[in-house]
Order: structure tokens, then sequence, then C-alpha cells
């Protein structure tokens, strides 16, 4: 009888489950968002944190109807527990005089360093790749933000530029950040 493949049968479909995935952010995350974006710590990089109405507004628009490949928000999930550890997502923007898409991230403090952003959003790169809409996606970290930096390393994405934005849009804040760009390969003509 020949050997027993090891990467047969149900171990090896446990061990090849991600520990985290992304699933679409829901009508229950709103205490999640507010542990993320509430948390002065959380958003020393993003300009600090946003009021109650505010993170409100933001998780309503997170659960408006997404025009398929424009937009979207996800829950990063601990697959062990189905807890809600964290967000991702991508939106559409203007850069470079044309369309551009851009992702962003949050863990939460207690589930950090463990590679949870990494993961979540290597899933929102093979989202946005298979939407086939945009060329590149870019992320816009602080540049003292050594984690999101190293993030974007990790994952390929090219180091381009260094500049100013006024965050939250409106406010007299300047975050000074890199622009990180992935090519994303081909598109839909
Ligand atoms: C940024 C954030 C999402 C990172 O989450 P995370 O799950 O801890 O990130 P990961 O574990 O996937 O990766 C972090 C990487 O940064 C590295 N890193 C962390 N702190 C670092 C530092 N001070 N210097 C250099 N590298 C650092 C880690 O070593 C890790 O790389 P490695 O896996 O090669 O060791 C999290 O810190 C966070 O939510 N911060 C507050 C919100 C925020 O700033 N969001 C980003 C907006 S762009």
């Amino acid at each position: 009888m020949a050997d027993r493949d090891p990467r047969d049968g149900t171990e090896a479909d446990r061990l090849s489950e991600p520990e985290y995935r992304i699933e679409p952010w829901a009508g229950g995350d709103l205490p999640l968002l507010e542990q993320l974006l509430g948390d002065p710590a959380m958003t020393e990089h993003l300009g600090g944190p946003e009021s109650t109405e505010k993170i409100a507004d933001r998780h309503r628009r997170y659960l408006a109807p997404p025009v398929d490949g424009t937009e979207k928000m996800f829950k990063i999930v601990e697959a062990a527990t189905g807890e809600g550890v964290g967000s991702v997502g991508y939106w559409e923007r203007e850069w470079d005089g044309g369309q551009v898409y851009e992702t962003g991230w949050m863990v939460l403090p207690e589930f950090q360093g463990r590679g949870v952003a990494t993961i979540a959003t290597a899933q929102v790169i093979e989202v946005v790749r298979a939407n086939r809409k945009h060329r590149f996606l870019h992320a816009f970290p602080a540049i003292e933000n050594a984690a999101s930096n190293a993030i974007c390393r990790k994952l390929g994405f090219e180091l381009r530029d260094e500049l100013d934005f006024e965050y939250p849009p409106g406010s007299e804040n300047v975050l000074h950040c890199n622009d990180w760009r992935l090519d994303l390969g081909l598109i839909k003509r």
C-alpha cells in the first residue's frame, strides 16, 4: 500500500485554513469600529480619534450597498473564535491624473504583531486583482507608522514618494505620508 500523503485528508484541510479571514462589514460591527477609531493610540497616525457621531456615519457608509468593484470594507475575523479583530478595505480615488484603488487597515492592539494586517491585506489584494478594474492599488501610511510601512514592503508595494495629506479632510492636521503602489496587472478593457 502506498504511504499516506501527509497533505491528504482532514488534517491537511485544517492546516490550510487561514487563521484570519475577511468578511463584508455588517450591521453588528459598530462596537468594533468604535474600538478601532475611538481610541487615541489606535488613531495616533490617523489624526486622532473620531467622534461617536462620525464613527456612526462611517459605519453606515461601510454598510451602504457597494457598487461592484468601486469600494468595500471588511471586518477581519479570527477564524477560531469568529471574533472581529480589525478592519481592512479598498476604495477608489483620483491619483496621478487617473483612477486608482486605495487600501487601509486597522487591527485591535491585542491582536497586533501576529501578521493579521498582512494576511488580511493580502486577501484584499486578491479581491481588487480579481475586479480587474484599476491597475494600481495605493496605500498612504504616515512615514513614522513603521508597522504599516513594513506591511506595504512585505506585500510587494513599491515606494514612490513622500507627500503631505490634510487628514481628516477639512482639518488643520497634516499627515506626512509615504505613497506605496502595487501593480495589480491586467484590467478589463
Ligand atoms: C498598522 C497595524 C494595522 C499593523 O497591524 P498588525 O496586524 O500588527 O501588522 P502585522 O503583524 O501584519 O505586520 C506588522 C509588521 O510591521 C513590523 N513592525 C511593527 N512595528 C515595527 C517597527 N516599529 N519597526 C519596524 N517594523 C515594525 C512587524 O515586525 C511586522 O513585520 P514582520 O511580520 O515582518 O515582523 C496596527 O498596528 C494598527 O492597527 N495600528 C493603528 C491603526 C493604523 O495606524 N492603521 C494604518 C493606517 S495606514
